[in-house]
């Protein structure tokens, strides 16, 4: 009998040991539990024959999307590739996708995927990736649109389509169909309680429409199921601070930062980009934060990421910025003008808006307000272009209202007020920001 994966799927492989835990790491991923990649090492020590096991090593270090882990990517890509004459089709496809990928050919590995689940729709890890490539690409209705094109074919009351409804619940939520979102988000969850994904989608939708006690209440009581053993843990603890912030609620926010979000002293990238995104807008706020920019940029000064992927790369800014660091930041802007000039989908997401995006945050930094402004001013429509949600891009947004208000130009400023109250007229910090900007 041949051995399959958790989604029957056949797998080439000569060790059940190792089949079962490749299927551990594989649910482990599915739900955002820890360790995936300490399972799947284990299945390779056992059987390095396996080649999606190969392939589910290199994902999880490729869709870090950490410059730094790219050669541990490659290794695992290439011990996959010797292993490839005698690998199904769908684990050549697989192979496929993770080289273009690993290539920095972002769109290409996701048209890989795609294709891998029109043969097999209950592919989850081809799920998995094109649905987080997605989300890196900015692909937002895809993020909806490629669930949608399996969840029919998926056996109902499966974990299967539990994960995928969690998947859809984001989806729904980034087109802005709250009400689908929330009952996709809820249904899967009722079908797993640790789908962390799903629970995240939920709390974007709170965020998005500004039910910040329930959104509190969600991830506060939930806390105990997302918190441990996850690698999505600080992502969703600066959610919750998210929410703190719109009650102007700055400790609490910053407590969150010190015990949860730099609690655990990760240099994960992911989890730096939640510390910098928050400790933004607390400035924006001219909150005071102490040290802990300089901390901060210490963490990210000391990885060598520039120039992969442009979401990152603008994170870091926020650091170098915050802390008043000219030097890495001139370096930075340096990087990001020679990867502007190159080919691929970075190099496009970096011209597009990586870079003009840099350099706003550094004439922020410089107070050079009007700088910022003409710079930001077309970037904001086109921002999605760099991946990341909607709550995380209303830091483009709310830079800009900040740069306006400095730079005096009260006309545009109270426009981009406007903008704002439209979505969310209930906002304290809205509010707040009206009575800065004389509105
Ligand atoms: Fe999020």
């Amino acid at each position: 009998m041949s051995l399959r994966d958790i989604f029957d799927l056949p797998l080439s492989a000569a060790d059940a040991a190792a089949v079962t835990h490749y299927n551990r790491a594989t649910n482990k991923l599915l739900t955002l539990n820890n360790d995936p990649l300490e399972e799947v090492t284990a299945a390779l020590a056992l059987d390095p024959s396996l080649v999606m096991g190969q392939v589910l090593r290199g994902l999880l270090y490729a869709l870090s999307t950490e410059k730094s882990q790219l050669p541990e990517a490659r290794a695992a890509l290439v011990a996959g590739q010797a292993l490839a004459a005698g690998a199904n089709a769908r684990e050549q496809a697989h192979l496929a996708a993770l080289t273009a990928w690993v290539e920095g050919r972002l769109q290409a590995a996701s048209a890989h995927w795609e294709s891998i689940l029109v043969a097999h729709p209950n592919d989850g890890l081809a799920m998995f990736a094109a649905h987080q490539g997605d989300f890196f690409l900015g692909q937002t209705s895809e993020l909806r649109d490629r669930v949608a094109r399996r969840l029919p074919q998926i056996e109902p009351d499966s974990p299967l389509a539990g994960y995928y409804l969690g998947r859809l619940a984001f989806g729904y939520e980034e087109m802005g169909d709250y009400a689908r979102a929330e009952d996709a988000g809820r249904r899967a969850l009722a079908s797993d309680r640790r789908n962390t994904w799903a629970l995240h989608a939920v709390a974007h939708v709170m965020e998005m429409q500004h039910r910040l006690d329930e959104g509190i209440e969600w991830l506060v009581t939930r806390a105990p199921e997302w918190s441990k053993d996850s690698f999505f843990a600080v992502h969703n603890w600066w959610h919750l601070a998210l929410f703190y912030l719109e009650r102007e609620q700055w400790d609490a926010a910053l407590a969150l930062y010190d015990e949860h979000i730099r609690g655990t002293d990760s240099s994960v990238v992911l989890d730096l980009i939640d510390a910098s995104a928050l400790l933004w807008r607390l400035r924006l706020q001219g909150v005071d934060v102490g040290d802990r920019w300089q901390q901060l940029a210490a963490i990210w000064l000391a990885r060598e990421e520039a120039g992969w992927y442009a979401f990152n790369d603008v994170h870091a800014m926020l650091a170098y910025a915050g802390a008043g660091l000219e030097e890495p930041a001139t370096a930075l802007l340096a990087h990001l003008e020679r990867t502007a000039l190159g080919v691929g989908d970075n190099a496009t997401m970096t011209r597009e808006v990586g870079l003009p995006l840099a350099r706003a945050l550094w004439a922020c930094a410089e107070d050079r307000h009007a700088e910022a402004v003409t710079l930001l001013l077309p970037v904001k429509a086109i921002s999605v272009r760099a991946g990341g949600s909607h709550a995380q891009r209303d830091l483009v947004s709310q830079t800009l209202l900040s740069a306006a208000e400095h730079a005096g130009q009260r006309a545009l400023a109270r426009a981009l007020l406007n903008e704002r109250l439209a979505l969310k007229p209930q906002s304290q910090l809205n509010r707040a920001w009206r009575a800065r900007v004389g509105a």
